[in-house]
């Protein structure tokens, strides 16, 4: 099977990989110091990165899913950092909006979205509940026309930078899964207060934080789909999700597998390049296969979703896919860069802490296990 790109998709590709060189690749430092890429998200925004697969209608580029998925795949070959605060932002912090809002909904936020103005997160997981997102705890009360909303959230990617929140909650615990409901949370509302930023072992500039709803006071006319509908636009958006970060992860992969394959011709020992070793020769071709293998499921989650077929396992068996090869492609380049793989002098060390989250958030591995396992038996 040969992967094929169209004009478009192939202009998309070489715009962000100038893009990433010119404009990320200098400040990998200081995002490496903790610093939130705030200036290469506005220049995003003035490319149309913000909004790839937004129709022009709602302010965004109107391309196709695979453009952005494109995006995401070369964003994060530079900065895994970067591609997983676009992926964040589109597929579960504007998408549950411009698919689930009401025509004011659309019009208020997504343009704003879209254009790079706002930024979106998404708030399912709790200090209690994590994998098992419908045992969630956090409550809404309509009262009067606002919803009161009282819990806390946890590892918001975005949180405290972003705008507009698509915040879960039940307003019908007895329901289970059927009592949760989604609502759109602007930063700044009453109750909405953002906590500890976590210091985590990679993406070091992205921003994790806690989030403590405290009688927070949300209009109404904030209540995204129906009450109850929740779950099912939580998870509809994850399925999407998973094939941004399935993209985020490949993009490590290569970068790794690149690095590595420049290294070890360049490396000499025992009078030869290292790459012409057998045992480096074997692993870059297992870690060259594995990437080529991750990059046909991604694609292929990709073109189904942009074709509107549902794609739910095949999201989930590439997202499953592509982050074991991001950890283990990167592991194995530490090993072909040696002691030097090991410091900070080389990106290597790097790749490998960005690698290890993907096997984790939008659903750890075991839950991909689970949704792909489900497709198979039911
Ligand atoms: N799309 C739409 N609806 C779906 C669905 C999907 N993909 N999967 C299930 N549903 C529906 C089901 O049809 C069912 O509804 P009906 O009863 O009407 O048929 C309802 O949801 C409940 O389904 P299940 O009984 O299968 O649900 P469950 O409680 O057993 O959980 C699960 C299923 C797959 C394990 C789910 O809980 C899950 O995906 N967990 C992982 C959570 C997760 O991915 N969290 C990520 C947090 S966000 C994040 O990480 C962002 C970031 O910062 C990077």
């Amino acid at each position: 099977m040969k992967l094929h790109f169209t004009d478009e998709q192939n202009m998309m590709r070489k715009m962000v990989q100038d893009f990433a060189k010119t404009e990320i690749e200098p400040v990998i430092e200081k995002m490496e110091q903790g610093e939130f890429p705030r200036a290469i998200l506005d220049k995003m925004g003035q490319l149309g990165l913000m909004g790839i697969p937004i129709p022009e209608e709602y302010g965004g580029a109107g391309m196709d899913f695979t453009s952005y998925i494109i995006a995401i795949h070369e964003l994060s070959k530079v900065s895994a950092t970067v591609g997983v605060i676009l992926s964040v932002h589109t597929s579960v912090g504007t998408n549950p909006i411009l698919y689930y809002g009401n025509e004011q909904q659309k019009q208020h936020y997504v343009p704003k979205l879209a254009s790079g103005e706002y930024l979106g997160a998404f708030c399912l997981t709790e200090p209690g509940s994590g994998s098992d997102a419908a045992s969630l705890k956090t409550r809404a009360v309509l009262k009067g026309n606002h919803y009161v909303l009282n819990g806390s959230k946890v590892f918001i990617t975005n949180g405290g930078e972003a705008d507009v929140y698509i915040v879960f909650a039940s307003t019908s615990p007895a329901a289970g899964s059927k009592g949760i409901s989604a609502f759109i949370v602007e930063k700044g509302t009453k109750g909405f207060i953002i906590g500890k930023d976590e210091h985590k072992m990679g993406l070091s500039g992205s921003r994790t934080v806690q989030i403590t709803l405290e009688d927070c006071l949300v209009p109404a006319e904030n209540l995204l789909g129906e009450e109850g509908h929740g779950f099912k636009i939580a998870l509809g958006n994850l399925d999407v999700g998973r094939i941004g970060i399935a993209a985020q992860s490949l993009g490590i992969a290569e970068a790794a597998l690149e690095k590595s394959v420049e290294y070890a011709a360049g490396r000499h020992q025992f009078c030869k390049p290292i790459s012409a070793q057998q045992g480096i020769g074997f692993k870059l071709a297992d870690m060259a296969t594995s990437v080529e293998a991750s990059k046909l499921l991604l694609y292929q989650a990709a073109s189904l979703r942009q074709k509107g077929i549902p794609c739910g396992k095949e999201a989930s068996m590439a997202k499953l896919f592509a982050s074991r090869t991001a950890m283990d492609v990167s592991t194995e380049a530490i090993q072909v860069f040696g002691g030097y793989g090991y410091t900070k002098e080389y990106p290597v060390e790097r790749y490998f802490r960005d690698a290890k989250i993907c096997e984790i958030y939008e659903g750890t591995s075991e839950i991909q296990r689970m949704v792909i396992s489900k497709y198979l038996t039911s």
